[in-house]
């Protein structure tokens, strides 16, 4: 059955690894139909604004996107589109998968964990203001609703992969209103799940924790701000920003992502790595029930990272996007 997908290809190396991504997975056997739509400095050159309302209700009628990198211009000004998008969908969860490959160096082996960040609220929901000249005052919301759901999706999703433990991380010791509500609801919700194991840590010795025994952790649930920083964090542990994808899931819409930027000082040149865009399509197959798509793509990856042969500069190869790309289609099979 062929899926209608909206497509975001973004700003700066965006249009190159969509569109690498696009033939990575029409070559999968996939059958997905894009609608590609223009956000972020495209978008604000074109129509005044980064994020047109048709993206919205393209995303909102077919209900799962993929979306490339889109530049935030820096200041005062337009509110960031992933933020926006985030808030329009209600893609309460931002879902990172850490895992190593065989073939990508990192100072660690045996990561195998998932950061679920709450993706609503927090200190992102952008309720700022100055207090006379020399003072900001940012607030930060955290309610039992969100932080309920989003400890819940983090246990499911734990049952869904027959993962053990989830961590819940905060700063409850500090914030005992706001970061203590989220870890009381994190403790509520871990009564459902008795058959998972429980653990709550204060996120700066979790961050230390974190890079001292990796492969100890599982499942991690965190608050927006936290999450946001972990992720990045987590990234790092398996090989960095190039090869770590990202979904934003709610009820209803799903957007898939890579998590590293529009890396404007690269763009156009055919030498950004495709692979956690590429990789972010893999889980939005998955998400789909495109499963046996999903592992012939990973297969050609695993294949083209071992031969080391056709590989973008950031992984220390001398190849172009669309050659990795290429590569990685003859590898499937
Ligand atoms: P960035 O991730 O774009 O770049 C950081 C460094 O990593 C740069 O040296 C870049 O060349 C390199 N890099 C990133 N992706 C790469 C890839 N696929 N292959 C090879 N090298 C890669 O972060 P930066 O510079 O902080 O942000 C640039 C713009 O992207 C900003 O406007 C920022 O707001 C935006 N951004 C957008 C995101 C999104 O749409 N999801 C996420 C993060 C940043």
């Amino acid at each position: 059955m062929v899926r209608k997908i909206t497509l975001i290809p973004g700003d700066g190396i965006g249009p190159e690894i969509s569109s690498a991504t696009k033939d990575v997975i029409a070559a999968s056997g996939a059958e997905i139909e894009w609608e590609v739509f223009d956000a972020g400095l495209q978008a604000i050159e074109k129509y005044g604004d980064p994020l047109p309302d048709e993206v919205v209700e393209s995303l909102r009628k077919n209900k799962v996107g993929l979306k490339g990198p889109v530049t935030t211009p820096v200041g005062k000004g337009f509110r960031s589109v992933n933020v926006r998008l985030r808030m329009a969908l209600e893609l309460f969860a931002n879902v990172r998968p850490l895992k190593n490959f065989k073939h990508i160096q990192s100072r660690y082996t045996g990561i195998d964990m998932v950061i679920v960040r709450e993706n609503t609220e927090g200190l992102y929901t952008g309720i700022e203001h100055m207090v006379g000249k020399d003072a900001a005052e940012s607030i930060k919301i955290i309610t039992r609703e969100a932080s309920e759901r989003i400890c819940r999706y983090a246990f499911e999703l734990a049952r869904k992969e027959g993962r053990k433990k989830v961590t819940v991380g905060h700063k409850a010791n500090i914030l005992k209103l706001s970061d203590g509500l989220f870890l009381e609801s994190a403790r509520k919700i871990a009564q459902d799940y008795p058959d998972i194991q429980f653990e709550d840590k204060i996120v700066d010795a979790l961050c230390m924790n974190l890079v001292q025994f990796p492969e100890r952790f599982d499942v991690l649930v965190l608050p927006n701000l936290y999450g946001d920083i972990l992720s990045d964090l987590g990234a790092g542990l398996v090989g960095g920003l190039g090869v770590a994808p990202g979904a934003n899931i709610g009820e209803e819409c799903a957007l898939f992502e890579a998590i590293h930027g529009s890396a404007p000082d690269i763009a156009g040149q055919n030498i950004a790595n495709p692979l956690a865009m590429i990789l972010s399509g893999v889980e939005m197959l998955k998400y789909l029930g495109f499963d046996s798509e999903a592992i012939r793509i990973m297969d050609g990856i695993e294949i083209v990272l071992g031969q080391q042969e056709k590989l973008t500069p950031d992984l220390g190869g001398t190849s172009g996007t669309k050659e990795m790309a290429q590569a990685i289609i003859e590898a499937m099979v």
